[in-house]
């Protein structure tokens, strides 16, 4: 049994359009200290990638949050496992997503570090999935916009499997079956 039903974005598209994306973030942000924080686990590959691509004086910070919900829905109600280790007031924010789906994770956490006194606050995510935003969160950058599938690789996981691989793709619904 293949694990994968389809690999939806390449190893290569995701290396350029990181090139495009951290060109234009890094013009943006001329002249500006930069804080990148990155959502964990997810965001662990865009953000190695993506911050690699940034001037040496870019800093990264990392939070952990859990969503609370009833089964596989998020309620909005999100918990801090491991909050940032930087203070905000006066930073320009960038964070660091691999995947936006309903957004209820994103919107709450952009009201959270917006009310820390950040100079600026801005999303960049690597996927999104039109088809199941319930909450419209303000994304400056986008990689690209993915069909309602669940999917894995390039730090997204299925039951902490698949992480590690370098392209995104669809995961084979026989794996569920396990
Ligand atoms: P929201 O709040 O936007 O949640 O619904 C986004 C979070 O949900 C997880 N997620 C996925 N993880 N494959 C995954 O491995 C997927 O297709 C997928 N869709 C959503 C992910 O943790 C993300 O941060
Ligand atoms: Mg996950």
């Amino acid at each position: 049994m293949d694990d994968f039903t389809k690999v939806i974005v390449s190893e290569n598209d995701i290396s350029r359009k990181l090139d495009a994306l951290s060109a234009q973030i890094r013009e943006d942000y001329e002249g500006k200290d930069l804080l990148l924080v990155g959502v964990l686990k997810g965001a662990v590959m865009v953000m190695a990638d993506l911050a690699r691509r940034m001037p040496p004086t870019v800093q990264m910070d990392w939070m952990a949050v859990s969503s609370y919900g009833s089964g596989t829905k998020s309620s909005g109600v999100v918990r801090i496992l491991k909050d940032l280790d930087a203070d905000l007031s006066g930073r320009h924010v960038l964070i660091v997503e691999d995947i936006i789906d309903t957004g209820i994770t994103l919107h709450w956490l952009l009201g959270n570090l917006r009310s820390r006194g950040a100079a600026s606050v801005e999303v960049m995510t690597l996927l999104r999935k039109p088809d199941a935003v319930q909450v419209e969160v303000p994304v400056k950058y986008l990689g690209f916009e993915i069909p309602n599938e669940f999917v894995v690789g390039y730090g997204l996981d299925y039951a902490e499997r698949y992480r590690t691989l370098p392209f995104v793709a669809i995961l084979n619904p026989a794996v569920y079956g396990d």
